[in-house]
């Protein structure tokens, strides 16, 4: 998951290849209650793993539910209605799905058991509406204080009397949320035992889709509820949930449809594979595929998958009732950059109480990259730029905008004169539902190299360099090369085959085909993990060697190269912006004084148990400089457009934030 405080995505070209989903948020969190509130054990597949289904766990954690986890399984043990835990203090984050059925759940459980809970969540979940679901507990004498602002979270659930009023029916509207509505479901039958319990809808109900999800699981965990159209809802007298046992979550339909979109865009020749939801999807959002298919999309499905590539191009625009998809119709308002004409996305009112308000939040960021765009209360129109800007989008702590911002890299594709990166701001808010939605859609996306950006970092030994370069390489959410360890990486399997810096021709074959690969920190030769190997003395002398070797280096050209991935490299070593990657969009000399270098040195080895003398390791180190400097091959020199730092009297972070500040000064947003 990218935890930068921004992610620079450079132009993309073309998508293909075969994404898996992550789990639905909408079932998870409801499958998580209801598994807490039945009886017996749940084992729970798929789940999604995010903030929003953290949150929930941790609650239900709280409330006395046993839950092991193991692999891609999870069981609980449910309540079985019973509280177990009665004074409790739950954070909610900003999971709408969490706060309304829990504060629903919770209130009538205390209302008949007793006990105590505040439910409070980050700064917008106490901007977020729940008014409607109070009134609607309150009727049934539940005791709820709000401990804000009257209408918001958070709130203090206290206990009744012991039981709750369920002879008429409970009033709830509809136009707001259809959170409400599906709180009192999941919640009621906890009070149904002597009596049936009826909800009746005020005004017209919204994102009915989500409801239906809402009775389709009941349904699994034993709950028939009768509705009449979608005005009255009764559960039936003596419903109680019980464990179906198993259960699997299919893919989030909502998170399906960037990929959706991105197939239509940008699948011109292989189509975009989508595992994990199909066309028999109990979601709502798999509604979705109509609205890309109007659009222009070529979409076929089948169960537990879609495949899309692009059809028509540029897209159709389109005007769109979107009350039935209000989440995945924000994707709908970025394929708009890529239509011809107008698109109209209208009913889409909920949009203003989401994560952020919606509305104002698209239409501000389209607007950033030159789209035209008019809101209103309740509708948002978007019309292509005809100048595409580089921008910095702001995604205001909701994952939906971060997502289906990505999309406008493709902007190439709609003739944007230069081609325009996409600046994501806080990319981490995609954690509330797909933690790993930009190392998927990198998965799928091509683009002509030259448009990924490098960042090289060349110097001296013990100039700081590889300590500097990581860290920039992380704070951009780059790719990292660590030169070095590719020589001495190829070092070491040359020592192992007995080979010596005389077999020059052995060794470059043995380059050439080296089996190495960098992992989240971890360097494996054919698959052995050999970090602190490459940091031996021995294999660091040998890689001196071979590493003055021509055919050697050309040999281990292509594998450095092939580090330039889609979002970007930082790379570090001698020659990587003199020979490498010369286009390199900057590159950075690193140095500093013999002096201060033999000092870092010294220290190094002192902390290894290794004692050594200063004055021999300055020494050392400015031979090597004087042999690096002067031999034939690939000489230790800055590049002619090189920024020179000295750092002998920076510290590392001061380092690092001098090359980030450099960096940005070259950055277009
Ligand atoms: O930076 P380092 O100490 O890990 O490098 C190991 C050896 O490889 C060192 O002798 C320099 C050499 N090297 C090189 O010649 N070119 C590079 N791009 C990186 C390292």
């Amino acid at each position: 998951m990218y935890s930068t405080p921004f992610l620079d995505l450079p132009p993309l070209l073309k998508a293909g290849g075969t994404v898996r989903l992550p789990g639905s948020k909408s079932i998870s969190n409801r499958v998580l209650l209801l598994a807490g509130l039945s009886s017996g054990t749940t084992v729970v597949h798929d789940l999604l793993d995010s903030d929003d289904t953290r949150v929930m766990l941790a609650s239900l954690r709280e409330l006395g539910c046993e839950i092991d986890s193991t692999g891609q399984t999870l069981r609980i043990a449910g309540l079985g209605g019973r509280l177990k835990n009665r004074d409790a203090k739950l954070f909610l984050g900003n999971a709408g799905t969490a706060m309304r059925p829990l504060a629903a759940a919770l209130a009538v459980m205390t209302a008949t058991q007793g006990g105590r809970f505040e439910l409070s969540g980050v700064q917008r979940m106490h901007e977020r509406p729940i008014g409607d679901l109070v009134d609607a507990l309150r009727q049934l004498g539940c005791r709820i204080d709000y401990l804000g602002t009257d209408g918001y979270p958070p709130l203090r659930l206290s206990a009744g009397s012991g039981s709750v009023r369920t002879t008429a029916p409970i009033r709830v509207r509809g136009d707001v949320s259809s959170q409400f509505l599906t709180a009192l479901l999941l919640a009621l039958p906890l009070v149904s035992a002597t009596s049936p319990v009826a909800i009746e809808v005020e005004g017209e109900l919204i994102s009915k889709p989500y409801i239906e999800i809402t009775l389709n699981l009941l349904t699994r965990f034993g709950i028939e509820v009768q509705r009449d159209g979608w005005e009255r809802f009764t559960i039936p007298q003596g419903s109680a949930y019980r464990s179906p046992g198993d259960i699997h979550v299919e893919g989030d339909a909502s998170s399906a449809s960037y990929f959706v979109a991105l197939g239509a865009i940008a699948a011109t020749d292989s189509p975009i594979r989508i595992e994990g939801v199909g066309l028999d999807s109990i979601q709502g959002d798999i509604r979705f595929v109509e609205a890309a298919r109007a659009m222009g999309a070529n979409v076929s499905c089948g169960p537990g998958w879609l495949e899309v590539k692009r059809g028509a191009w540029p897209l159709k625009a389109i005007d769109l009732d979107c009350n039935n998809i209000p989440d995945a119709a924000m994707t709908l308002a970025v394929m708009a950059l890529y239509a011809k004409g107008t698109t109209r996305l209208t009913n889409i009112a909920s949009w203003r109480v989401k994560e952020t308000d919606r509305i104002a939040a698209m239409a501000t960021e389209l607007r950033k990259l030159g789209a035209t765009v008019t809101e209103g209360a309740d509708f948002i129109e978007v019309s292509p730029p005809s100048h595409w800007r580089a921008a910095a989008i702001h995604t205001y702590d909701d994952h939906r905008v971060a997502m289906c911002f990505s999309l406008a890299a493709f902007n190439s594709l709609a003739r944007a004169k230069p081609p325009t990166p996409v600046r994501i701001l806080d990319p981490k808010c995609v954690g509330k539902t797909f933690p790993h939605y930009f190392e998927t859609l990198f998965s799928v996306v091509e683009t002509d190299t030259p448009l990924i950006p490098v960042l090289a970092v060349d110097g001296p030994s013990s100039s700081g360099k590889g300590t500097v370069a990581s860290a920039v390489a992380q704070a951009l959410g780059y790719h990292f090369l660590d030169s070095g360890a590719v020589y001495r990486a190829t070092a070491l399997a040359a020592m192992r085959a007995g080979l010596t810096p005389a077999d020059e021709h052995a060794v470059a074959l043995l380059a050439a085909t080296l089996d190495l690969a960098f992992e989240d920190g971890s360097i494996r030769l054919a698959g052995e993990e050999v970090s602190d190997l490459l940091r031996d003395e021995a294999v660091g002398s040998m890689a001196s060697k071979i590493s003055a070797l021509p055919t050697v280096r050309s040999a281990l050209r292509e594998l450095q190269l092939s580090f330039r991935k889609v979002p970007g490299l930082v790379a570090d070593g001698r020659d990587m912006g003199t020979v490498i990657f010369p286009g390199a969009d900057l590159k950075v000399f690193l140095t500093a004084s013999a002096a201060k270098r033999a000092e870092r040195r010294h220290k190094q080895l002192i902390l290894k148990g290794i004692s050594a003398s200063i004055d021999n390791l300055r020494a050392d180190l400015e031979a090597r400089d004087a042999r690096d400097q002067n031999r034939t091959v690939a000489p230790l020199k800055p590049a002619q457009d090189a920024v020179l730092l000295d750092n002998s009297d920076l510290s590392i972070e001061d380092s690092v934030k001098w090359v980030l500040d450099a960096w940005e000064q070259r950055r277009s947003f």
